[in-house]
């Protein structure tokens, strides 16, 4: 295995935090093993003939597979099942019944967080609860975590958390194949696109903000800048959903804190 010198450990790790806010200062092994494929099979003999290689290739086939290799995609069904209840008891009860509801999942991976509520959302319609019209964008910066999404393909296992109900009312179990899949007017009613969390995205537009597990991985001052990207991409009073161990500092002057986690916009000052 090729080892990372000193400043080519520095310098890949400014990489990945400039670009894309993720802090890899205690993940010098890890990179060495994520990265040791994509060294070889590009026959490159050094880290600083791949980063050289990489600072060309910027947007490139090289820097997405360094994105692919070390974004952390872990995730499963059912994660944080009481932020799902927050949303159906406190948070959706007081939409506006006749406007588009939209809802970003950002940080979504392979999907399974998107589905999990967009399955529970089907329960709620189903019992005859009025939900406004819903809109759901769901964003990563992994294109394999993506492609994974789009397909909504996984290991039967998975099955044994979910509702009974849904293996057939939502998914459609291949024996052959041990999987199952995410039926297809579930998977319609999201849409996955590429997306850094580094740049804004559609300014005051969505009501409700899901993301969680994914700024443990990055540092302070980037958790800011992303906490303001959130505030002007929210709505007036709209609302943050963070990852159980995460939370805004206090005092942030954009955020009302509400629950551990759970966070709503403050009135926008209107312009002087
Ligand atoms: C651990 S997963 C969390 C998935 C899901 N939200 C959950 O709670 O299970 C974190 C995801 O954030 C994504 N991610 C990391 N940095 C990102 C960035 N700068 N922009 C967008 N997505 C990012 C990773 O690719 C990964 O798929």
């Amino acid at each position: 295995m090729i080892r990372l010198k000193d400043d080519e450990f520095i310098q890949l790790c400014d990489f990945m935090k400039t670009k894309y806010g993720i802090n890899l200062s205690k993940k010098r092994i890890l990179i060495e093993y994520r990265l040791m494929n994509t060294l070889n099979n590009e026959h490159i003999s050094s880290y600083s003939q791949y980063l050289r290689l990489l600072k060309k290739d910027t947007g490139g086939k090289l820097e997405e597979e360094l994105v692919n290799r070390l974004t952390t995609n872990y995730t499963f069904f059912m994660r944080e099942p009481s932020h799902f209840q927050f949303i159906e008891e406190h948070i959706l009860p007081e939409a506006d019944m006749h406007a588009p509801y939209h809802i970003w999942i950002a940080g979504c991976s392979s999907g399974q967080e998107c589905y999990t509520l967009i399955m529970r959302l089907e329960d709620q319609r189903k019992r005859g609860v009025k939900l406004p019209e819903i809109t759901i964008t769901a964003t990563d910066i992994s294109t394999k975590a993506l492609q994974e999404a789009q397909q909504g393909e996984y290991p039967v296992e998975a099955l044994d958390v979910l509702p009974r109900h849904w293996k057939h009312a939502y998914c459609q179990v291949h024996e052959e194949r041990k999987t199952f899949t995410i039926r297809p007017f579930v998977k319609k009613q999201v849409n996955f696109v590429h997306h850094n969390l580094m740049e804004p995205y559609h300014r005051n537009y969505f009501q409700l903000i899901l993301c969680r597990n994914v700024l443990i991985y990055f540092d302070e001052v980037s958790r800011l800048r992303i906490y303001e990207n959130f505030a002007s991409s929210l709505k007036n009073r709209g609302y943050l959903i963070l990852g159980h161990a995460e939370m805004i500092p206090q005092g942030h002057p954009s955020y009302e804190y509400l629950k551990s986690s759970v966070y709503r916009l403050k009135e926008r000052q209107p312009y002087g």
